[in-house]
């Protein structure tokens, strides 16, 4: 850092062009070319990047990543290309190899098996709960009336308020309740839509507290703390299978289709067991699951949030997927819950999260928990394939051998020699650094050369 500026103030106020002066001048050695970086990411068309600059505050730039596809997906019936925006490397790889090879063998047949959401008022409120229990068919009548106008659009596409219940929770802390609302927000994800009806219920909670003649003054006195929809919803769930004849898993050189079936149960078995590995298993199953999420726009923090609290619903964090061989039949599935939308939020105004959409054929919410589960199945399963047989370095460095090269600055002909050089050979930075290294300083060896020589130092001479 360049030096320690003094907070600023009116930030947010100021434009864009004031924004990045501040931040060159205050933090770089070199301001020209800090400005350089961050205008280099905008976006040619100024109306684009209008709608960038507008989804959050203080906007400087764009922040690229990676929008991939893994073709081949046969999803319940459906051929899907499946876009999905990720930056490590060999995911979509391994996504896009995993749907070829279950392509071969029925696909993957999803089903969603619920898509509730959970909502809630928190309150505070001293008063007789047994007086309250006896109000709530009244406040759930008022509540479903007041806000029929705002729910209007959403029943009409067969959502709105579901239930809503109370619950006491003075025994936990004192004077604490809920107002525990269940909604069903067809095709949007309905983080609005919850949010603003808990705020319109706990007004109207308040009011009939209030005003009720029942009440002593003392016991009128009620506090709403907050009004949140849950990201927890293991009610908005989704599960997603792939199964074939265990004698058809063979496409594992190192590994008999039985002995490959043996220790993949093995190895779901063990992130059933073993919280360590349960967390990289499941960050697996979010490489795929993330990367789709991302790219339709919709919300990862609450769909990991979510993930990660389903997996130890049961007091232990475990997988998210399960196998099973019975009768010589081999069965992999994830249940998972996705609370996912198609419309609203960045899905409308967010170029490439439409361009997704359509890519997708413009599926309805439930549409996408399938696809969305598939892919993280798909990605688990290659995961684990690797795994159990071959390692999991191999495919990895293979695509890190480029991020590697590019970080060295490497041309086109020196990568395209790298690669064949690296194809039988274990990747280092340091190796194929010396090997870019041994390039530069002397010329461009003949790859007649670099394919015959299993030892780069050979390359020196
Ligand atoms: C790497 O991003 C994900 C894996 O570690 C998942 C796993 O171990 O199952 C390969």
């Amino acid at each position: 850092m360049k030096n320690n500026p003094q907070p600023v103030s009116g930030f947010s106020k100021l434009s864009k062009e004031a924004k990045i002066e501040w931040l060159c001048s205050r933090f770089f050695a070199e301001p020209e070319q800090a400005y350089q970086v961050l205008s280099g990411y905008w976006h040619l068309d100024s109306a684009v990047q209008k709608v960038h600059d507008e989804f959050i505050e203080n906007t400087l730039t764009n922040f690229y990543m990676p929008y991939g596809l893994a073709p081949n997906f046969l999803i319940n019936e459906r051929s899907y290309a499946i876009p999905m925006v990720i930056e490590e490397s060999s995911v979509v790889a391994a996504a896009s190899k995993s749907a070829a090879f279950w392509a071969q063998r029925g696909g993957f047949k999803a089903e969603v098996l619920s898509t509730t959401k959970v909502g809630q008022v928190h309150f505070l409120w001293e008063g007789p709960s047994d007086w309250l229990r006896a109000e709530l068919p009244g406040l759930r009548q008022q509540i479903l009336e007041e806000t029929a106008s705002f729910t209007a659009n959403m029943r009409q596409r067969g959502g709105g308020i579901q239930s809503i219940a109370l619950v006491d929770k003075t025994h936990d802390e004192p004077g604490y309740f809920q107002l525990d609302f269940r909604f069903e927000t067809a095709d949007a994800m309905g983080a609005n839509f919850i949010n603003t009806l808990l705020e319109q219920s706990s007004k109207i909670l308040s009011r009939r507290i209030e005003s009720s003649t029942e009440l002593t003054s003392e016991q009128k006195r009620i506090q709403i703390l907050m009004c949140i929809l849950s990201n927890y919803t293991p009610e908005c769930l989704v599960r997603c299978e792939v199964s074939c004849a265990v004698e058809e898993l063979n496409d594992v050189p190192e590994l008999a289709p039985e002995e490959f079936a043996s220790k993949f149960l093995r190895a779901v078995r063990i992130a059933h067991l073993e919280p360590y590995r349960a967390v990289t298993h499941n960050k697996g199953i979010m490489n795929g699951i993330d990367s789709v999420v991302l790219a339709t726009g919709n919300d990862f923090r609450a769909v990991e949030a979510c993930a990660h609290a389903y997996a130890a619903k049961d007091g232990t964090y475990r997988s998210l997927t399960h196998a099973s061989v019975e009768n010589g039949v081999f069965r992999f599935w994830i249940e998972i819950p996705l609370a996912l939308g198609t419309v609203g939020g960045l899905t409308c105004l967010h170029p490439m999260v439409k361009f997704s959409h359509e890519l997708l054929g413009n599926p309805g919410a439930r549409d996408l928990m399938q696809i969305t589960a598939a892919v993280g199945l798909a990605q688990n399963f290659s995961a684990l394939k690797s795994l159990v047989s071959s390692g999991i370095q191999k495919g990895h460095m293979k695509m890190h051998l480029l991020n590697i090269l590019n970080q060295l600055g490497a041309s086109e002909a020196q990568k395209e020699k790298a690669k064949i050089y690296f194809s039988d050979k274990i990747i280092s930075f340091a190796e194929v650094k010396a090997f870019v290294d041994r390039l530069q300083g002397y010329g461009l060896p003949d790859p007649k050369l670099i394919l015959l020589s299993d030892d780069h130092s050979s390359l020196e001479s």
